[in-house]
């Protein structure tokens, strides 16, 4: 009867452990399915799809690349890099109500065997399956954002930034737009390896 029970026991604290391995394998944090404002990079403001393009462009996505967008909010770079580009993607936030949509417009575009949304702080992701890092956060984000890109992407690998530069870096090209009657912008784009500012 005692052994039953031990075993038992034993079974569910199994149960529980591959239970847990899966989730934390699946990319989905169960312990932050509320938004820790505490980790926010910027705030939700979504780039027009006209920069979109312009920054995918300017990055030169093909059918080759894993594109990684850190804070994709409902999901539109990566999207549109699979949709367009015929790139692979992974969308990161860390907002649950942002990863649930962007997951719903992945289907509904029938997107999901190309792109992948993903519940997670994007200080803690590992981007080194990514060819192509996309970011519209701040300048003060992407200095936090900098140790890892420089850690884990690829000599050769593209970054590419909706209006905020990265202090430091020297961009490969900049398109500066003056928005002459509204939406004025600014693109970076940054190829590892060659993006160290010289010292003087
Ligand atoms: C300015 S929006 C950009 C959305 C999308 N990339 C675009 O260009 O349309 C910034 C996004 O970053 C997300 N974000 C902020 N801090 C984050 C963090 N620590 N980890 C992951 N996502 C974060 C926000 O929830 C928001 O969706």
């Amino acid at each position: 009867m005692r052994l039953s029970k031990r075993i038992n026991a034993l079974h569910i604290a199994g149960i529980v452990f591959i239970i847990i391995f899966l989730v934390n394998l699946s990319g989905l944090d169960l312990s932050a399915q509320e938004k820790d404002c505490s980790k926010s990079l910027a705030p939700y403001v979504p780039s027009p799809y006209e920069i979109v393009e312009k920054m995918l462009e300017l990055a030169e996505v093909s059918e080759k690349d894993i594109v990684y967008d850190l804070g994709c909010g409902d999901g539109r770079i990566v999207i549109m890099a699979a949709e367009k580009f015929g790139a692979r993607g992974i969308g990161v936030d860390y907002d649950p109500e942002r990863v649930e949509e962007a997951r719903a417009n992945v289907k509904e575009k029938g997107l999901e065997d190309k792109v992948k949304i993903i519940l997670r702080d994007a200080m803690t992701v590992d981007v080194s399956p990514a060819t192509v890092v996309t970011l519209y956060l701040l300048e003060s984000s992407n200095v936090l954002l900098k140790p890892n890109l420089e850690k884990y992407l690829k000599p050769g690998s593209r970054v590419v930034s909706h209006e905020f530069d990265m202090p430091g870096w020297k961009a490969k090209k900049v398109i500066n737009d003056d928005g002459d009657d509204c939406y004025g912008y600014s693109i970076y784009l940054w190829v590892m390896g060659e993006h160290k500012e010289e010292s003087k």
